[in-house]
Parts: structure tokens; C-alpha cells; sequence
């Protein structure tokens, strides 16, 4: 008898972005900050008690709901923080999506979606995104779609482009099921659709504090929704999945959004520079409204050839070997120093491929 279940054994597993433990790489493969987060983060971190450590923390991370809801202009009842925003889609898929359902999601998209799908055995509705050039575009099915769960990562990832918040509402008021809107990227993006949220009782938001406010390393996220739709994901959740250090640190760096402001504004000023350079050399890419871009290879240069040396001269940028990709890299935007050192060898590789 296997000892799991036949889709487990079927399946295969979410492949993260490489992790290096050398620091002088050049970390430009998984969208992390390039800038540390608020001081105030450390200082919050540091503060820490023993005592603090033996309890369980609050079960439901009751400061940073209460500092996000005063950001956001809503009320702490409306948001439910997770272990990273990964942990937000696993709840939503636990409790909305069972054997044989359908999920729907664009493609290319985050690729996590296909893997929680697979894990709960549901039946995966695909919606190719429809490329014009650098133009990325839903597909007309989209505002027709019977199916449990829909995600949309918004601005996309991989491709940084950005839906409006009318398509948006459009889609979310046709669709039966419940929209997961992914908006992990969308403090460097002009706006958010939590507007919607008001409006309709079937949609969540994924936020996540690994972005934009340097936090990947806490793991810490959250979900905003009405409150009818968030009790019925604590339902399904752990007992106690935010640990007291993240809690005060994710508390700490949201109450200081002056800080984390700038970061996304320096962040927004080296994404032009680098796509305006990256098109100066002959790639192709849309505009990117996030922290990354996705830069089509000029030919006759190999894009994964391409990463392999990067690679080898330090510097980590992410290939996808996936439908629609394998043309493309993507590259996070990083600091200024470690942008002019990517485009130095891209230069140099481009030219000498
Ligand atoms: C589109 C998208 N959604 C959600 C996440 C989850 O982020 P985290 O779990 O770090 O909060 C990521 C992380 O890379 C992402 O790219």
C-alpha cells in the first residue's frame, strides 16, 4: 500500500528560487528587498523577552492587525496574518478546494499555484495570458469561468504587468467562487484593489511582508477580507502560525511606512534605469509595475545559456524552463551598485555570446 496519497506520489514539488549561502553573490533571482528592513525592525527584535519566548504568542498576531488596520484604513477583523503569504494560498486551497474542483489561474503566473492545486488533488483550469508583443492581456474566458478558487497575482509575476482595478471588479463579480488577488508585489505598484474588498464578499488579498518591507527572512504575511470569509479560513489554520519574533518585527516595519516608502520609491527609480538600459541592449520587456523584470533575450542569445553565465560571474538571476519562458529572464530589481554590476555583464555576455 503507498503510505500517501496517489496525487502526492503523482505530483512534483515547488521548486523555491536557489538560496545561496555565499553573501557576495549578486541576489537577483527571488525578488527579495534589496534594502534591510526599517531600523526599527532590529530594535523591535531585540526587545524580545525570555519570558516571551516560553509563552505561545497571540494566535492571531494581534498588534500587527491592529497597526495594518490602522495603515489600511480597516478594521483588524478584516485581516488574517500567516506564516508568509505562501501559507495564505495553502489555507485558501485547504479550505475552498477539494478533490476534482476546479482552480482557476493565469499562465505564466506564479508557479506555487499548479503545485497546491496538484496537492489537493483538484482539477487545474489554465488561462494562457495573451501576448502581444509587450502587451499581456486576460483571456476573454476569464470573465465566464465556473470554478472554485481563482488567482490572480496582480502586479503579475513573472511579468510585472498590472491589471486595473474595473478589469478586475468586472471578473470578480462573475465568478462564483472565491478570487485569491496576489498582491505580494503591489507596494511598488500605483495601487491596490482593496477597494474591492469592500465590495465583494468573495474576494482575498495576499500580502506579504517579504517585498516590500525586507522582511523574506521572518516570513510573515497576511489576508484582507470580509470577516465572514476570513472565519471560515481560522477555521483550517494552526493554532498559533506566527512566531512571536515575526509578529514584532512585521508589527515594527509596518508602523514605519516612511521608511519602507523610500525603499520602494529608490526601488521604482532603479526598475526604469534598468529596463530603459536592458532595451538599450536589444532585450524586450514589458513595463514592469513590481520589483523585478522580465527581459526577453536578444537573439541569437540563449536566455538559459544566459543565466548559467551570470551565474558563473556571481551574479543570480531566475530562469524559468516553462511555456512562455524559456526566452526570458527574470531579474530583480536590486540596488544601484548591484544593478550597474548586472548590466555590466550583461554587456559584456551579450555581446561576447
Ligand atoms: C506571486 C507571489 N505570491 C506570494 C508569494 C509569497 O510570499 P511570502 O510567502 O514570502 O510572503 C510570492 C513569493 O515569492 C510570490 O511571488
Amino acid at each position: 500500500m503507498p503510505l500517501v496519497r496517489e496525487n502526492i506520489l503523482q505530483m512534483a514539488g515547488y521548486v523555491p528560487g536557489e538560496q545561496p549561502g555565499d553573501s557576495s553573490v549578486i541576489k537577483l533571482n527571488t525578488n527579495e528587498n534589496p534594502y534591510p528592513p526599517s531600523p526599527r525592525v532590529l530594535e523591535a527584535v531585540q526587545r524580545i523577552t525570555a519570558e516571551q519566548l516560553r509563552r505561545y504568542p497571540s494566535p492571531d498576531a494581534r498588534t500587527f492587525r491592529e497597526a495594518a488596520a490602522q495603515v489600511h484604513g480597516i478594521s483588524p477583523d478584516m485581516i488574517l496574518c500567516t506564516n508568509g503569504g505562501d501559507e495564505l494560498l495553502a489555507l485558501v486551497f485547504r479550505a475552498c478546494v477539494g478533490d476534482g474542483d476546479h482552480v482557476a489561474f493565469l499562465e505564466p503566473s506564479y508557479s506555487l499555484y499548479p503545485v497546491l492545486a496538484a496537492m489537493q488533488d483538484a482539477e487545474k483550469v489554465i488561462l494562457p495570458y495573451r501576448i502581444n508583443g509587450t502587451h499581456w492581456e486576460f483571456p476573454p474566458e476569464i470573465f465566464k469561468l465556473a470554478a472554485k478558487l481563482l488567482l490572480i497575482v496582480n502586479p503579475n509575476a513573472p511579468s510585472g504587468t498590472l491589471a486595473e482595478l474595473p478589469t478586475l471588479d468586472r471578473i470578480i463579480a462573475s465568478f462564483p467562487g472565491v478570487v485569491l488577488l496576489d498582491e505580494a508585489y503591489v507596494d511598488f505598484a500605483p495601487a491596490s484593489a482593496l477597494p474591492l474588498v469592500r465590495e465583494h464578499g468573495n474576494v482575498i488579498l495576499l500580502r506579504s511582508m517579504s517585498k516590500g518591507y525586507g522582511l523574506a527572512g521572518m516570513r510573515f504575511g497576511y489576508g484582507i477580507a470580509q470577516p465572514s470569509l476570513l472565519a471560515q479560513l481560522h477555521k483550517v489554520r494552526d493554532s498559533y502560525p506566527c512566531d512571536a519574533l515575526a509578529i514584532a518585527a512585521a508589527t515594527a516595519a509596518i508602523t514605519d511606512q516612511a521608511y519602507a516608502a523610500g525603499t520602494w520609491e529608490k526601488i521604482k527609480h532603479q526598475r526604469a534605469h534598468v529596463s530603459a538600459a536592458l532595451r538599450s541592449m536589444g532585450f524586450t520587456l514589458p513595463d514592469s509595475y513590481s520589483n523585478f523584470v522580465l527581459a526577453q533575450v536578444p537573439a541569437p542569445v540563449n536566455a538559459g545559456e544566459l543565466y548559467q553565465r551570470l551565474k558563473a560571474a556571481n551574479i543570480l538571476v531566475r530562469y524559468f524552463n516553462l511555456p512562455g519562458l524559456t526566452d526570458k529572464l527574470r531579474i530583480t530589481v536590486g540596488t544601484a551598485e548591484q544593478n550597474t554590476a548586472l548590466l555590466t555583464a550583461l554587456k559584456t555576455l551579450t555581446t561576447a555570446a
